[in-house]
């Protein structure tokens, strides 16, 4: 960019304007966008149309329904979270000096932390009722996509992604076990062996998810072909087709944290069981967490142990 194009840029480009534009790149629509930020649509595309003037290029294209930011629109996204990230610290970092928390969590976790995430979450919020917090629950490979995109402060999920550019830490076990219907043939038995679950129908998660990802990599490392009856894309789903009789599954034990063990589901005593995982929480390695991320990082590392026993 020209110099002189950077001081135009400045002189005219207002923060209104990128927050409404980081709206719209966020939430995908013009119309979410003025939703969210309680302004009119003709305003959303004046403003933008101004801030296209200013930078000289679109910044967002239509495509059926959808809009998508152009190439001009992905660089100027990428500078604006900068840039409103830094007021929203700076407004952190002054509410903290008044002794206040207050401002926005954005957090993502997968669908298997949906089950301890919002018992965080609430005790968080008991302590800093200032913050206002938005959850996104959704599998690993969606996930994966906001975390490329920029999409959230935090994430929450069973297997980080290898990248060099991310950073995640382990900090909650995530035990995997195999369930069936409390009147199943191996329910009660002791020391079963993997091979014994290929004569039952299996109910698998769908493609994407991570807790699919560590059942075929430990029945593949077995060498045993599961007889895989149908794929459910909830672990909610699954607990209620195991106990309609369709078949035996793997899922996190944090998904029986509201029934715990008086439910209709037993645990089976599988050999290799359960799958020691851990979740792991992080962010963009490049990413400049606020104040408000930073603290509930802290938080959930030190907290998530005594939470969960609660
Ligand atoms: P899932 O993820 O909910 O997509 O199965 C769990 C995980 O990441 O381990």
């Amino acid at each position: 960019m020209q110099k002189d194009q950077a001081k135009q840029l400045l002189r005219h480009v207002s923060l209104r304007q990128l927050q409404i534009f980081d709206a719209i790149a966020r939430l995908g629509s013009f119309t979410r966008a003025s939703k969210a930020l309680y302004i009119t649509q003709p305003t959303v595309s004046m403003q933008i149309k101004k801030l296209e003037n200013c930078v000289g290029l679109p910044l967002f294209e239509q495509i059926g329904k959808q809009t998508y930011l152009t190439e001009a629109g992905k660089i100027i996204r990428r500078h604006t979270q900068h840039v409103l990230d830094a007021l929203a610290n700076m407004e952190m970092e002054i509410a903290d000096m008044q002794g206040l928390k207050t401002g926005h969590l954005r957090l993502a976790v997968v669908t298997t932390a949906k089950y301890f995430a919002p018992r965080a979450l609430g005790k968080f919020c008991e302590l800093y009722p200032g913050v206002d917090v938005s959850l996104k629950v959704t599998n690993r490979e969606r996930l994966l996509q906001r975390l490329e995109d920029n999409a959230d402060d935090l994430y929450i999920i069973g297997h980080p992604p290898e990248s060099k550019d991310v950073i995640f830490e382990p900090y909650l076990a995530n035990p995997l076990v195999v369930l069936a219907p409390r009147d199943h043939p191996l329910a009660g038995q002791s020391n079963i062996q993997p091979k014994q679950l290929a004569q039952y129908p299996f109910i698998m998660r769908e493609q994407g998810s991570g807790t699919r990802m560590a059942t075929e990599d430990f029945f593949e490392k077995q060498k045993i072909e599961l007889n895989i009856r149908m794929e459910l894309g909830s672990n909610e789903a699954i607990k209620h087709a195991i106990d309609a009789g369709l078949g035996l599954s793997v899922l996190s034990r944090h998904t029986l944290s509201l029934e715990g063990v008086q439910g209709p589901l037993s645990v089976l005593d599988v050999k290799g069981f359960p799958l020691s995982w851990q979740w792991h929480i992080g962010h963009n390695k490049g990413k400049h967490l606020s104040v408000i991320a930073e603290t509930f990082l802290n938080f959930i590392k030190t907290e998530s142990d005594s939470i969960m026993r609660n």
